[in-house]
């Protein structure tokens, strides 16, 4: 049996918890193995709405068995909160959802150092969503991390060392901030922050602490089926993404293999998913993105604004120079088109199918977009037609499937389901052969 992968092929919130959770029925298990409370993946089903951070998206079909693997940072607070709401709508997860001991903890000092880091940058800052995210990584390399199976053992003498050396840190980071003209990092208020925190780590307790490589593997052998859920998208991947402005985490497939103890070779089908246009959260280049009218529709017509931190998303049209590449990176073999319905009363849409970088056109994803880069785009006619009404492909507007097509050939890889609206039922699944 092989294991799955569904991930994102931009910057994102391509929509991977709403398919995750379209898709869990043909699985067994699903898995989240990167990243944490950073993501944010929405659900919409029977006129309910969840929003999903470190839990995965595989809980809401038929009982199904959902872990968080040893590549998540987990914020037992913001755990707390997102399980205790579940638990209140109806979803009682502590016997089917179960943490990897690897799993490495966010701790409240390291949502201080968050801050405290972005501040010592000044103007050269992220626009990370505050989360700690990349001071726990840090910590993980660095090899003074705490790990969920740390809970267990001398949990506080560890804790309130790993706290002390924060705080260092943090008054160091402050002096730059300062030295830069911005604010200093408070940690006023962190002694109620660390009760909550305490009270989420008790909370965790509840549920099954697990060598979640042993586990999968034993699944796998016994013919059970696993999809994986990536989080963030390809292009805020650490070594692939546009460094610096990326997450902390491998968000490819390959971390799939990494954060969950899964060998490349029991990798199966590769889903990876986009929007039909092009977003992004917080600082960084964007090559397509609109400043104009078009962008700002685009934002009000798809309602584009950060699921987690409120903030605008930035858009722009559909960038195939940047889809190739992660197209390649994470060996994609099916793709999955989002969100079509936005760009339904648009009299044309626009795709970028190269660069022209310093005069010379490109078809490959450069070491730098930060500048100098001139996309160079195909402007084909608009479908004017509601989408997001179709119930099969047959449906569709000629010019839908003309920029289908055109997609298709442009990335060599078959676009096998369609979204047409953020419900579960508006999903068609294309007929293959
Ligand atoms: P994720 O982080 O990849 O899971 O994506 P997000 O949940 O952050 O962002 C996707 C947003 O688009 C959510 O608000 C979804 O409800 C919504 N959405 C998903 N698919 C579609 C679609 O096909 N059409 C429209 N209009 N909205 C969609
Ligand atoms: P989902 O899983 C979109 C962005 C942040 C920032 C950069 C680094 O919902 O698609 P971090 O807090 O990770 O250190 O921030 O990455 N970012 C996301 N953007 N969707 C996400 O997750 C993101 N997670 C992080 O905005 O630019
Ligand atoms: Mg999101």
């Amino acid at each position: 049996m092989k294991v799955d992968v569904l991930l994102g092929l931009q910057w994102g919130d391509e929509g991977k918890g709403k398919v995750v959770d379209v898709l869990t029925p043909n699985y067994d298990i699903v898995t989240r193995f990167q990243g944490g409370p950073n993501a944010g993946h929405t659900l919409e089903f029977n006129g309910e709405k969840y929003v999903l951070r470190s839990i995965p998206s595989g809980i809401f079909q038929g009982g199904k068995i959902n872990i968080i693997g040893n590549g998540v940072v987990l914020d037992p607070l913001l755990f707390m909160t997102e399980a205790k709401e579940l638990a209140q709508s109806g979803h009682d997860l502590t016997q089917r959802l179960y943490v990897s001991k690897k799993a490495h903890l966010i701790l409240p000092t390291h949502r201080l150092l968050d801050k405290a880091n972005e501040a010592a940058k000044g103007k050269a800052k992220i626009g990370t969503t505050g989360k700690g995210i990349g001071p726990t990584y840090t910590d993980k390399v660095s090899r003074n991390g705490l790990r969920v199976g740390d809970i267990l053992d001398n949990f506080q003498a560890k804790y309130a060392a790993a706290k002390q050396r924060h705080l260092e840190t943090i008054s160091s980071l402050n002096l730059l901030a300062v030295a830069k003209g911005g604010e200093p990092v408070s940690t006023d208020g962190l002694e109620e922050l660390e009760a909550s925190w305490m009270e989420g780590i008790e909370y965790l307790k509840q549920f099954k602490f697990i060598d979640s490589e042993h586990v999968i593997n034993n699944y796998i052998k016994a013919g059970k089926s696993v999809l994986c859920e990536g989080a963030q998208g390809s292009l805020l991947d650490v070594d692939f993404g546009s460094y610096p402005f990326v997450t902390s985490s491998n968000t490819i497939c390959a971390g799939a293999c990494t954060g969950l103890g899964v060998a490349p070779n029991k990798i199966g089908e590769v889903f990876g998913i986009f929007k039909a246009y092009c977003t992004r959260v917080g600082s960084g280049p964007f090559p397509t993105e609109l400043f104009d009218e078009t962008g700002a529709k685009i934002r009000a017509i798809g309602h584009e604004y950060g699921a987690v931190t409120g903030r605008e998303r930035r858009c722009g049209w559909i960038d195939l120079v940047a889809l190739r590449y992660t197209i390649m990176l994470n060996g994609v073999t099916q793709l999955i088109m989002m969100k079509s319905d936005v760009l339904d009363g648009f009299e044309t849409v626009k795709a970028c199918t190269a660069y022209k970088v310093n005069g010379e056109l490109t078809r490959e994803f450069p070491f730098s977009i930060e500048e100098g880069i001139e996309p160079q785009y195909v402007e084909m006619k608009g479908w004017n037609t509601d989408l997001s009404k179709c119930k099969s492909e047959d449906e569709f507007p000629q010019e839908f499937k003309d920029y289908i097509a055109f997609l298709e050939k442009e990335l060599e890889t078959p676009i096998t389901i369609l979204s047409v609206g953020p419900d579960r039922d508006q999903t068609i699944l294309r007929k293959r052969g």
